[in-house]
């Protein structure tokens, strides 16, 4: 079993790392475009096998993807960060052109792959990666919902005072600053609704952080963020190679489910080793609804932007 990661920076070095660690795959795959770089990351982390315990064999390699072939599942994380002050949205420019060029080459050389999208903007470039390979629907996911819900998570245990772990939170909508819809009525604390231990004023604190979580980690870097990224990339990738059937808000491609149609964008999905295997149709009330249509307003308006782009 081979996965493959594109992209040697930090997000994509992080998912490697997580990987490997995890041994969910016999053989992983870094690819990069800078001179050694992948080759470099490669056999950093293979230096960490004895320390981590993990077998996966680690292969780096400047742009070769035939390196790749036969690949389960390759993570797509190429293209530039975000620096402070700046939303996900400004990077279509480049980061499309990179994402439509990525997909297309793994294909090439692995045309069952499932392919897993961390780029931004990250529904749009899961729309163009679904547009240009012409794969189907379901194996094509983009992960921005299980880093918004482990962010939500994270805020929800800070203001409650609890393990992140005993949190059941799930965010939806677009992968933006204004577009996410952490969904706090229906978020609990083992089996308890949090609203039984957070006021609402508390409540929406949590959310406003968790849509503006991946800015803030920004600001204090001077780039994006990695760990999160990268580990959230790899639940998904797990998901996959282990056949979990596990509920995971990801950004996917609706044709109809909750009112939508041709977009990608977060809904919770069931993920296995299909890819994404059912759409879960939660009862939304009008007001998460609402969020939703206006999210995907907004996503949809950013793929427009595709079309006046030369790729
Ligand atoms: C973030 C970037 C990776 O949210 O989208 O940190």
């Amino acid at each position: 079993m081979k996965v493959t990661v594109v992209g040697a920076g930090a997000v994509g070095a992080s998912c490697a790392d997580n990987i490997a660690r995890k041994q969910i795959c016999d053989e992983l795959v870094i690819v990069d475009i800078k001179e050694g770089f992948a080759e470099g990351k490669a056999m950093d982390l293979m230096q960490t096998a004895q320390l981590e315990g993990f077998d996966t064999k680690i292969i780096g390699s400047t742009g070769d993807y035939s390196k790749t072939a036969g690949s389960t599942v390759a993570v797509i994380t190429s293209g530039i960060p975000r620096k402070p002050g700046m939303t996900r949205e400004e990077l279509i420019g480049i980061n499309a052109g990179i994402v439509k060029t990525v997909a297309k080459i793994i294909l090439e050389h692995s045309p069952n792959c499932i392919i897993v999208v961390i780029s931004n903007p990250m529904d749009t470039m899961t729309y163009l990666a679904l547009k240009e390979t012409g794969l189907p629907k379901e194996k094509i996911i983009g992960m921005g919902g299980a880093l918004d819900s482990a962010r939500f998570r994270y805020y929800l245990s800070q203001a409650i005072g609890c393990s992140a772990n005993d949190l059941g939170a799930m965010v939806i909508g677009g992968h933006g600053d204004t577009t996410m819809i952490p969904l706090t009525r229906l978020a609990t604390y083992t089996g308890t609704p949090v609203s039984q231990f957070l006021d609402d004023d508390k409540l929406q604190k949590v959310a406003a952080d968790t849509m503006v979580g991946g800015a803030t980690l920004t600001g204090l870097l001077g780039t994006s963020a990695w760990y999160a990224p990268g580990a959230a990339g790899c639940a998904v990738v797990e998901a996959i190679v282990r056949d979990e059937k596990k509920m995971i808000p990801c950004c996917v491609y609706l044709d109809g489910e909750y009112g939508q149609k041709d977009i990608c964008i977060g809904v919770p999905v069931i993920i296995g080793k299909n890819g994404w295997e059912k759409i879960v149709d939660i009862k939304l009330n009008d007001k998460e609804q609402a969020a939703f249509a206006k999210s995907a307003d907004a996503v949809r308006s950013m793929n427009n932007v595709l079309s006046t782009l030369s790729i």
